[in-house]
């Protein structure tokens, strides 16, 4: 009896010993004695994105910001894509790649999802903690993009409890409400999927978002006591509004994947650039394409378009199909589609020399943003877009830099109106290169930079 007793006391405390050692390091919160004074960075931050860094430009940006003002990031995420390029060459940011999830846990079947998502989840949980733990070396700040919030939200929360980091998240929408695009509202899943959030936001130290309504929603109905502060996108500096007349041609050439593109005197080029999911519905364009180009074959001053669209994403296939079918059909008068994979910087000069963008996005939460829009305000190039979500109108000015729509038909009027009356759209241009002046760096620095310490 007295024997087994002592076993098991042995086996729970060697247990805690082991799980002792485990413990990742903490943060040493003290100031540095003043000897090694000069060399500490300002602060340090790792940066969490469960995505892929090099399509996480919001993150990105952070993690340049940061840097810039002296402070030291870690930044954790996937590494499909190649990141930044001063993001890779900066001696003070550093990445921690997270091994992707197996291929075969990807699926789009809505039966599958609810057998391989939680697998995925697991396999998640432990490669985000070894990295979040152990590979990254313990920091004064975590800064966490939500969504994805699961599981991100419980691990980084668990990982700044035990190595004594300030928990903030990056708001850029919901994970919920992502869920629910998949599933449906009333799934039970995604239910609990909001249960999950807003129990563990309440955890984070402070919070940024990237629109006034969706802090309204965050105080409103996620009752956060933390500091919550919004931080809107602004474009990086390599989206300027410097058209370049020579290399215009080239791009658009490139992009319309034909050296011979015979450019009428005065065709319009339009950009869009979409992600191919289910949020945004690219039919509505197509169909505006469809309706301009019936008007266009009996009206000379409607101009010829080149419309470029730009992105990867899983319903391309299928529209590539339906657009090829279209133009084989001559249904597309005046009116030529085509796709294109573009260089971050290929793509900014496109949008300089554009004449008009193209933003399909309908916001899940009605309180998020297309950062594209933001991209091409930076290119000086005004926007129309669907705007039939509460946010909108804290990004675009209706008239002003953009106009909204909200179906193809309100679509094709904005185009009719906008090309056959080129100062409809010289004005709009004016307010979009004024747009352009408003950079990312003073948005940062007044809020993100002094909560870090930095400014
Ligand atoms: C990197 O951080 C150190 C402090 O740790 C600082 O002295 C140095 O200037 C920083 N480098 C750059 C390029 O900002």
């Amino acid at each position: 009896m007295i024997d087994s007793i002592i076993n098991v006391a042995f086996c729970v405390s060697s247990l805690l010993t082991v799980l002792i050692l485990l413990l990742p390091s903490q943060y040493d919160p003290r100031p540095p004695s003043s000897g090694e004074g000069s060399s500490r960075p300002k602060t340090s931050v790792q940066i969490l994105v469960l995505g892929d860094i090099g399509h996480s430009p919001r993150m990105q940006y952070h993690a340049l910001s940061i840097a810039k003002s002296g402070g030291k990031v870690v930044i954790i995420g996937y590494t499909e894509s190649d990141p930044h390029p001063d993001l890779i060459s900066h001696p003070n940011i550093s990445i921690v790649p997270i091994q992707p999830p197996p291929a075969f846990l990807q699926t789009k079947s809505k039966l599958l999802f609810l057998i391989y998502g939680p697998l995925k989840v697991l396999f998640q949980v432990v490669c985000l903690w070894r990295c979040l733990a152990y590979t990254a070396p313990p920091s004064r700040w975590l800064l966490v993009q939500n969504p994805p919030s699961i599981p991100s939200l419980a691990v980084a929360s668990l990982s700044c409890f035990l190595r004594q980091t300030r928990l903030v998240i990056d708001w850029h929408n919901f994970g919920y409400s992502i869920l629910a695009l998949k599933l449906g509202s009333t799934h039970p899943l995604v239910r609990l999927s909001l249960t999950y959030e807003k129990l563990l936001c309440k955890y984070a130290f402070a919070h940024f978002c990237v629109t006034d309504a969706m802090r309204s929603v965050l105080q409103r109905d996620f009752q956060l006591q933390a500091p919550i502060l919004p931080l809107h996108d602004r474009p990086a500096s390599h989206f300027s509004p410097i058209p370049d007349p020579c290399g215009a041609h080239r791009i658009f050439e490139t992009a319309a994947r034909s050296k011979r593109y015979e450019f009428e005197g005065n065709t319009q080029v339009l950009v869009s650039s979409t992600s191919w999911t289910p949020d945004e519905d690219f039919s509505v364009l197509i169909e505006a394409l469809l309706q301009y180009s019936k008007l266009a074959s009996s009206n000379p001053n409607l101009p010829e378009i080149l419309a470029i669209i730009t992105g990867k994403g899983p319903q391309k296939e299928m529209y590539l199909q339906k657009i090829a079918s279209l133009h084989s059909a001559g249904k597309l008068k005046k009116v030529t589609i085509r796709t294109a994979w573009l260089s971050m910087s290929d793509y900014a000069k496109l949008l300089a020399s554009a004449s008009l963008g193209v933003s399909l996005h309908t916001s899940s939460s009605g309180v998020d943003l297309p950062m594209k829009v933001v991209d091409m305000f930076g290119a000086g190039l005004p926007v129309v877009g669907w705007s039939r979500f509460k946010a909108w109108p804290e990004l675009v000015t209706e008239g002003v830099n953009g106009m909204g729509f909200g179906s193809a038909d309100g679509l094709s009027k904005h185009l009719v109106e906008l090309f056959a009356d080129s100062k409809k759209l010289e004005t709009l241009r004016a307010g979009a290169q004024k747009e352009s002046t408003r950079r990312w760096d003073d948005e940062w620095n007044p809020i993100a930079g002094k909560l870090l310490g930095l400014t």
